[in-house]
């Protein structure tokens, strides 16, 4: 599937690296793990939103946008890296953010992605948990219009089909990849939330009849329902670029039990995640999606799900900037 047709503003580093773990994959008697370095992508310390932002900036350079616009919780990642994005192609930047979590402490407000959303130049406007933030979003575009500007509203998470081609392109990346190394993947383990990262990855995939399974590592809701929600992606996306199979609705996988309390509730699996990974591989996971998935492979792994000789990518989605909001859990003495 060529993605050549679609508008794409550069800003990514791509390849990101593809890296075998040989300590965690030890330390867990397999099966053999390796890790997709998506956060290196570059951008404002990185993650997989830059992937999405390809496109979706793409787009609204095309159509002459002057404004992005978009929307997330306070320590939202994706937020982060569209207000870089503006920085770098010099378009002003809107951000609508969702006071999400009922008890923070002040890290959490003033600190990692919200303190990186200042430097970056963006304007925050701050809304109270459960408030529909589409249609906010969309009042913010209303005004711009209004003063004689050229809005382009982003989804939540960059999550749409043509922010999900970023994905289909980092499946063929892996294919790509993997093949050089001389493995076939058997599964892909990620973090899901905003469900545009899976969706992309599933149609990537499922397009090149890979036979990879994606396993969705849900951080906000329960497994049914988070796969319901891959799924409504994964049709539109696939049928925006014009792929001639239907995928079937079991190829959407996403297992809920890692959730805890709650979005951006810390468990103590994912605190076990980010020190295994920090200590046995050097490797710095995020508190609110990649330590959460990462807490579900490792669990999964423990249990027998795959065989010791089976391949299983971890796709680090970047995120470590909410590290900082994070210090009265991950700092002290453990
Ligand atoms: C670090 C990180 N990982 C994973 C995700 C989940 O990706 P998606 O929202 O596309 O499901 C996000 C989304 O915000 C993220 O910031």
């Amino acid at each position: 599937m060529q993605l050549g047709k679609y508008p794409r503003a550069k800003l990514a580093q791509l390849p990101t690296p593809l890296e075998f773990m040989p300590r965690l994959t030890k330390a867990l008697g397999g099966p053999k793990l390796y890790v997709k370095r998506d956060d290196c992508t570059g951008l404002a310390t990185g993650g997989n939103k830059t992937r999405k932002l390809e496109f979706l900036l793409g787009e609204a350079l095309a159509q002459g946008a002057d404004t992005l616009i978009t929307l997330g919780a306070v320590q939202s990642n994706h937020v982060r890296q569209t207000a870089a994005a503006a920085a770098k192609y010099g378009l002003k930047c809107e951000i609508v953010l969702e006071k999400r979590l009922s008890q923070t402490t002040e890290a959490y407000e003033r600190n990692g992605n919200i303190l990186l959303d200042k430097m970056l130049g963006a304007n925050l406007r701050y809304v109270p948990g459960g408030t529909a933030m589409m249609p906010a979003a969309e009042a913010v575009a209303d005004e711009i219009r209004a003063k004689g500007g050229r809005p382009y509203v982003i989804p939540g998470g960059g999550s749409n089909p043509v922010g999900a081609l970023g994905y289909i392109d980092s499946a063929q990346e892996i294919l790509r990849q993997s093949g050089e190394m001389g493995f076939a993947v058997d599964t892909v383990v990620v973090a899901t939330g905003s469900t545009g990262t899976q969706a992309g990855l599933v149609v990537g995939f499922e397009a090149a009849q890979s036979g990879v399974d994606v396993l969705g590592v849900s951080v906000r809701q329960p497994g049914p329902v988070q796969e319901a929600a891959v799924f409504k992606l994964v049709e539109p996306t696939a049928a925006f670029v014009g792929l001639k199979h239907p995928i079937a609705r079991e190829r959407v996988m996403a297992d809920g039990g890692y959730v805890g309390e709650g979005y951006g509730i810390p468990t103590p699996g994912m605190i076990e995640a980010l020190d295994m990974a920090a200590k046995l591989e050097g490797l710095l996971l995020d508190p609110v999606y990649s330590g959460k998935a990462m807490a579900g492979l490792i669990d999964l792994a423990r249990k027998g799900r795959w065989r010791a000789d089976q391949n299983v990518v971890f796709i680090h989605t970047g995120g470590q900037a909410a590290l900082f909001a994070y210090e009265s859990v991950l700092g002290g003495p453990r």
